[in-house]
């Protein structure tokens, strides 16, 4: 319940709350993965337990965290016990939701999703909206990146099995490993050593993606904290340069903590204002430029709970309009033979491959590379869409984060050929 209070007030991940209770310190494994588990399965229910609530138990939402905890451990079959009196059961919760006469609001309700988001995912993945939804109140799998500036993948495992962190081989990225139980990682000597990082698998996927030539120039734009500005950094093997870029001056201090402790010293991060000429400068000379965009974050739901409940459809429209800009400022940037790779975390449509085409149309001179290029038509394959033109993924299929990525090259000038 702490913890659901926690990420209810701060807005914060489940795991940044866990991190940061002093209750959970050197707490079991065991223990740490029935809170985690409550806490996701809390958070993921809240619009559908709200809802229910406001119909047949209002008084409960006094005191939200513990009204939804306990009302979502009912709808799980769970009795809790000498807490029970005055919860509605378990078949009156469901009736609640069930008795909506609307399909739509029926529909988003019992998925747990905004309607604005409930409606555009049934209009683009039909039946498989509602796997995608279910998926998204999960608990997601713990990866970690390997920082390959340390060492591999199988010395990674070696040394974290030495401090009693059980991993194994991740699904899809070659940089990946999965924890087999709640361990609390950050507490070892191996993330003090920076040997990794925690990170999603889709998020290593766009990292794999970026592929930056040996000795290559990338400008990570939208940098962040710099999830994939480590993992670029360490694919360039600490050569070449990295330029991490974002208008958010607290996530690029908490960069150069994150650099430090990677080993990492090719990565410039920079604070943008406005226009910024040493950005264009850096931007003219570069091999990649990647836009990890700010976007609703409909697929990463699952790490940031509260991205369900705050985030609106007005966000959606100043978004799309943010996404834009940033996909013209870098077209215009790159030199021939450069790309740019365009990602979110959000399964929206119009966040995703429509922004692509939308980019396309204004900038015919540019093409579309096929994933398998990059990735390898091994690796592509089950994780691109039909058209093997888009990294896209989703929990319910991939277990990841739901996730997008493209990537867009402008051609190479043809040199005249002499008759
Ligand atoms: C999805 S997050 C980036 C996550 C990061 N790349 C990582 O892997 O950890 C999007 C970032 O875009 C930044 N952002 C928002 N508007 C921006 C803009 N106009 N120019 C550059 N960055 C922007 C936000 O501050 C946020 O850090």
């Amino acid at each position: 319940m702490e913890v659901v209070a926690g990420c209810i007030g701060s807005g914060r991940g489940t795991a940044e709350v866990m991190a940061s209770l002093a209750s959970l310190r050197g707490a079991a494994s065991s223990e740490r993965a029935v809170v985690s588990g409550w806490a996701t399965r809390v958070l993921g229910a809240r619009l559908r337990i709200e809802r229910a609530l406001a119909s047949c138990a209002p008084e409960l939402l006094g005191d939200r965290a513990l009204g939804l905890t306990l009302a979502t451990m009912v709808e799980a079959g769970v009795e809790p016990g000498s807490w029970s009196a005055g919860l509605p059961t378990q078949a009156q919760l469901r009736a609640a939701v069930e008795e909506l006469e609307d399909p739509g609001e029926r529909f988003a309700t019992q998925y747990s999703a905004p309607r604005w988001v409930a409606d555009r995912l049934r209009a683009h993945l039909g039946d498989d909206a509602a796997a995608a939804l279910r998926a998204l109140e999960a608990r997601a799998p713990r990866a970690l990146r390997c920082n390959l500036l340390r060492g591999d993948r199988d010395a990674l495992r070696s040394r974290l099995a030495q401090e009693g962190v059980d991993v194994e081989p991740g699904r899809w990225a070659v940089t990946a490993v999965t924890c087999r139980d709640a361990a609390d990682v950050f507490a070892t000597r191996a993330f003090r050593a920076g040997w990794f990082e925690q990170q999603d698998e889709a998020s290593q996927l766009a990292v794999a993606l970026t592929a930056p030539p040996p000795q290559g120039r990338v400008l990570d734009l939208c940098a962040g904290s710099g999830g994939k500005t480590l993992g670029i950094a360490a694919a360039l093997g600490n050569r070449g340069a990295v330029l991490a870029t974002d208008v958010h001056e607290g996530r690029l201090r908490a960069l150069r903590a994150r650099l430090a402790r990677a080993g990492a010293d090719n990565v410039t991060p920079h604070l943008l204002r406005g226009d910024d000429a040493a950005v264009a400068r850096f931007a003219a000379g570069c091999d990649r430029v990647l836009i990890d965009a700010p976007c609703t974050g409909t697929g990463s739901w699952r790490r940031r709970p509260q991205a369900r409940v705050s985030v609106t459809e007005q966000d959606l429209n100043g978004l799309l309009q943010t996404q834009r800009d940033l996909l013209c400022r870098a077209a215009a940037w790159l030199k021939p033979g450069a790309r740019l790779i365009y990602a979110t975390c959000s399964l929206l449509a119009e966040e995703n491959a429509e922004q692509v085409r939308w980019l396309l149309a204004r900038r015919p001179e540019l093409e579309l590379v096929r994933v398998a290029e990059v990735l390898g038509g091994g690796v592509a394959g089950p994780i691109t869409d039909a058209s093997g033109m888009f990294l896209s993924l989703r929990p319910d299929v991939h277990g990841c984060d739901g996730f997008f990525a493209a990537v867009v090259r402008r051609p190479r000038r043809r040199t005249p050929q002499r008759s």
